[in-house]
């Protein structure tokens, strides 16, 4: 197959906005994150943009950049931060309250900055979280005032700011579950619904429709459908609009995404995968609603479905019981702990038994994803690269794909993916891993 003509990419000069929809745990350690970091106070462990490196050409080659020294990403110096939030705490408060930093070495240190960050009144309705309380909300519930305020939100804070370009990033919480319906098909139907007050129409759509109006790209962290929806993915395509979701994948499912293929790589049987957590931030408080939690556990759900492929070995996934829950348990605060048992089967079909106990951090996981999430989709809209971004799968549970496609779960084919196509950006040879040359030319 030919490959598509490189891009160019238009080069990161200036200051790049960076709107976080959301100021709670994991937009406050991403914002105190890349201050510490400018400062050399703390290392961006976690994040590809800042610690990857990347093969180019062959292994006898002995070139292997930084990634961020090989494609043009934004500096981090030249970031400037945004948010909105429905509680008024600017990110010192914010990164105080979610206590997954240590306040004299990891807050204190730069409390300036973080202080400067104020969150915008967020565009809110209890009714998608109702386990959330708070008065920092636009005083509208009309959907298409909101979508404006969401506008005149973006536009100001870029005039502010003086930024060159901005991205927006989904941090906020989970909101409830909600099919793609009739609202959601066409952008007649869908403006429309808006006019009505459609209850389909989540305030996570109305960001996402903002930003695609306003040609600013958006990344989603959560599992709420958002952009993932037939008339923003249309609309982001023919505005070419860069979009991406959804979903971090961070904890429990970044390990099902590395053991389930390894179990299908070697034609190991699966008969259930017990998952279950314990969480203790604000997260865990909002997905303690069914309604939300419902919307959490589909993205969770479907991965193994995805990469074990029942239907194409059913004597080995014909018949596997998946079960996911989380409870929420405020002692533990962000420390998320996480149990797996997984009952496998190998030859003649003899049981066995892999049991996972992940004591993680969420937004220690999370923050990294989410700074690669901003560069990156920054990087896409630089090079005309709009719609879904689906080379970003990498970071997400339930990666956003075309239509008709399933989507690609294995972290490493995901990751793959995501250089190869850094590497036909920059108009170097993708890498097929097929490595006859280095034997036939000797
Ligand atoms: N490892 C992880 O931390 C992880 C992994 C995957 C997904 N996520 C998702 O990322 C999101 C953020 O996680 P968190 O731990 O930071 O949660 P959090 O509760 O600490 O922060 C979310 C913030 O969003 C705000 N918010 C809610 N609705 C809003 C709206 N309509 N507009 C503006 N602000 C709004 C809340 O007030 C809250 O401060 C959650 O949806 C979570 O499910 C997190």
């Amino acid at each position: 197959m030919t490959q598509p003509p490189t891009p160019s990419v238009a080069p990161a000069t200036g200051r790049l906005g960076v709107l976080t929809v959301g100021l709670g745990a994991v937009a406050s350690t991403l914002i105190a994150g890349v201050e510490l970091t400018k400062r050399g106070l703390g290392l961006p462990i976690g994040s590809l943009t800042q610690m990857g490196t990347i093969r180019l050409g062959k292994r006898t080659e002995d070139r292997t950049p930084l990634i961020k020294d090989f494609v043009p990403l934004a500096a981090l110096e030249d970031i400037v931060w945004g948010a909105w939030d429905v509680f008024p705490d600017d990110a010192y408060v914010a990164a105080s309250r979610a206590g997954v930093l240590e306040s004299g070495k990891h807050i204190e240190s730069i409390s300036d900055a973080l202080r400067e960050v104020r969150p915008m009144q967020a565009a809110f309705e209890r009714k998608y979280a109702r386990n959330l309380d708070g008065e920092h909300i636009k005083a509208t519930t009309s959907k298409r005032a909101m979508l404006e305020a969401i506008r005149e939100d973006i536009n100001r804070f870029k005039e502010d700011n003086k930024c060159e370009r901005l991205v927006m990033i989904w941090c906020a919480s989970t909101e409830i579950f909600i099919e793609p319906g009739k609202a959601h098909m066409d952008i007649e139907s869908f403006e429309k619904a808006i006019d009505a007050n459609d209850e389909t129409i989540a305030p996570s759509q109305l960001y996402a429709y903002a930003a695609l109006l306003e040609g600013v790209p958006f990344s989603n962290g959560a599992p709420n459908l958002s952009v993932d929806a037939p008339v923003l993915r249309q609309y982001a395509t023919d505005h070419n609009v860069a979009i991406s979701g959804k979903d971090f994948k961070t904890g429990q499912t970044l390990m099902k995404t590395v053991l389930a293929p390894m179990l299908k790589a070697r034609m190991l049987g699966l008969q259930g995968w017990y998952s279950t957590n314990i969480l203790g931030n604000r997260d865990g408080e909002v997905l303690d609603a069914p309604e939300n939690f419902k919307t959490k556990e589909e993205s969770k759900l479907g991965v193994l479905e995805d990469i074990l492929q029942p239907s194409k070995y059913p004597d080995l996934y014909g018949n596997v019981f998946h079960k996911v829950s989380i409870n929420y348990y405020p002692p533990r605060g962000d420390a998320k702990e996480g149990w797996d048992n997984i009952d496998i089967t190998g030859w003649l079909g003899y049981p066995m038994q892999i049991k996972v106990n992940f004591l993680c951090r969420d937004s220690i996981l999370a923050a990294p994803l989410a700074l690669d999430l901003v560069l990156f989709s920054d990087l896409a809209q630089r090079a005309g690269m709009g719609g879904i971004q689906e080379w970003l799968s990498f970071y997400y549970k339930s990666p956003q794909v075309a239509p008709g496609l399933y989507p690609e779960h294995d972290l490493f084919i995901q990751l793959t993916k995501l250089k190869n196509t850094l590497r036909w950006m920059m108009g170097e040879d993708v890498i097929t891993h097929l490595g006859r040359d280095y034997y036939e030319e000797i």
